[in-house]
């Protein structure tokens, strides 16, 4: 387990008022953790632009759009070195529910789940990156 520092933060009290009132409806029960939740957000984006990421990809789509199923199947073929699994669930008749995992270069990774999103009959699809060694140094839950 990492030191613990303490640091001691100037801010205006109408930002910090602002922060508290924040902070208080996302559930968080001291500034400590959102403080820390905030600068771990910062750090992951800063390295999910530049290095390796892990991901997932939603994508919500109509089984029946022409080709549609085959040319989900084949881009991922095609990008088999970033995709780790694929998880399918029937919504119902028609929509279908797929969530890809991803790991590898931010650009690749990016650039698969655009070409995703993108084709014709994919009703909403989103992205979420992670970058597990941001996370994983630095983690752990003080008050
Ligand atoms: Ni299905």
């Amino acid at each position: 387990m990492a030191e613990l520092s303490r640091i001691g933060v100037s801010i205006d009290s109408d930002l910090l008022h602002r922060f508290d009132s924040y902070i208080a409806g996302k559930g968080y029960e001291n500034r400590s953790e959102a403080f820390r939740d905030l600068i771990r957000d910062r750090l992951v984006e800063s390295a999910v632009v530049a290095g390796n990421v892990v991901g997932t990809v939603t994508l919500i789509y109509d089984h029946h759009t022409r080709l549609l199923p085959e040319k989900l199947t084949d881009l991922q073929h095609e990008y088999h070195d970033v995709v780790i699994s694929t998880l399918h669930a029937h919504l119902d008749h028609e929509r279908c529910l797929e969530v890809v995992i991803l790991r590898g270069k931010s650009k690749r990774v990016q650039q698969l789940a655009d070409r995703l999103i993108s084709i014709k009959g994919v009703q909403h699809g989103r992205l979420v990156m992670s970058s597990p060694e941001v996370v994983s140094r630095h983690t752990h839950k003080h008050g």
